[in-house]
């Protein structure tokens, strides 16, 4: 910014707007020539994922990830230390929080009650789940989108019409499924969450499941497989095969697929999503899922 916008604000604001912003993310400018909040991680290289759904920054633990990829960390700036220390006392409430919630309306309040990821400040609601809650099939997005965030609930704008669509086609809706995200603030302009934001989020979503106990989970695209299963392998990898995800003694089948934001920019790889519902409604089947949701109505 040159030094004339400098002492003219509304010159600054219009080039503001004219370069992009839309949206305010912060009440105190930072400045991030000065002290970065989010250092880089893997030695700072930042790369996309298959899908272009992302960068694959990932939360993955380090013990996850292999030997060849461990860098050192450098030694924190002042300011940039202050930000980490705030950022892992809310992952630690998120703990405390979610770990106290005994039913699903428990958590939907302690959600709500939790002002620990920045991204709230800027939404219009906590979008929680739909579906139904003793449904044994359960899936998984990224986070609320615009309509999402007006409407206060998940998967209801573009790409929750076609997973409606995606649904029907294996006979599911949500009275017999039950539907949640990852996040749940939407990220200013539907970027990816950051691994900080994800972070606050895992502790209520890893609660969610436990409170929900279902028999398959889903989950929609290449953020949901990263934070949920913690691999940093591209979705095209992952997506089709049935993993575990563990809940105390219990394993449950997981498996991941194309999320349907990604398959409305990429319909030719509709195809493999099919292949994805059919082999979800086989597990179903063979695990007798929907009886159980039936019985426990
Ligand atoms: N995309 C998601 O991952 N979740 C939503 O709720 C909406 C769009």
């Amino acid at each position: 910014m040159s030094d004339r916008l400098k002492d003219d604000p509304l010159a600054a604001l219009a080039w503001l707007v004219d370069s992009g912003a839309d949206e305010t993310i912060g009440d105190a400018p930072v400045n991030r020539l000065v002290a970065s909040s989010n250092p880089p991680l893997e030695g700072g290289s930042k790369t996309r994922s298959v899908l272009g759904e992302g960068s694959a920054r990932s939360a993955v633990p380090p013990a996850f990830k292999p030997a060849s990829s461990f860098v050192p960390p450098r030694p924190a700036a002042p300011a940039a230390l202050a930000l980490e220390t705030n950022e892992s006392d809310s992952i630690g409430t998120a703990q405390t929080l979610a770990a106290a919630a005994t039913t699903l309306a428990e958590l939907k309040a302690a959600l709500e009650g939790f002002d620990g990821c920045a991204l709230k400040k800027n939404c219009a609601h906590t979008v929680f789940a739909d579906g139904n809650p003793l449904s044994r099939i359960m899936f998984i997005g990224e986070a609320p989108g615009a309509e999402e965030d007006r409407q206060g609930l998940p998967f209801v704008g573009r790409a929750g019409k076609l997973l409606d669509k995606m649904l029907a086609a294996i006979e599911l809706d949500r009275t017999s499924a039950y539907i949640t995200n990852v996040l749940n603030w939407r990220p200013p302009q539907n970027r990816d969450p950051s691994p900080e934001e994800a972070a606050m989020c895992l502790p209520f979503l890893r609660r969610h499941i436990e409170l929900v106990n279902p028999g398959i989970i889903i989950l929609l695209g290449a953020v949901a497989a990263r934070h949920v299963l913690g691999f940093s392998e591209g979705i095209m990898k992952l997506r089709g095969r049935w993993l575990e995800y563990r809940v105390g003694d219990v394993m449950i089948p997981v498996m991941a697929t194309l999320h349907p934001a990604y398959l409305l920019r990429q319909p030719s790889h509709k195809k493999l999503a099919w292949r994805d519902l059919q082999a979800t409604e086989k597990k179903i089947l063979s695990l007798g899922l929907l009886e159980k949701t039936a019985s426990v109505r």
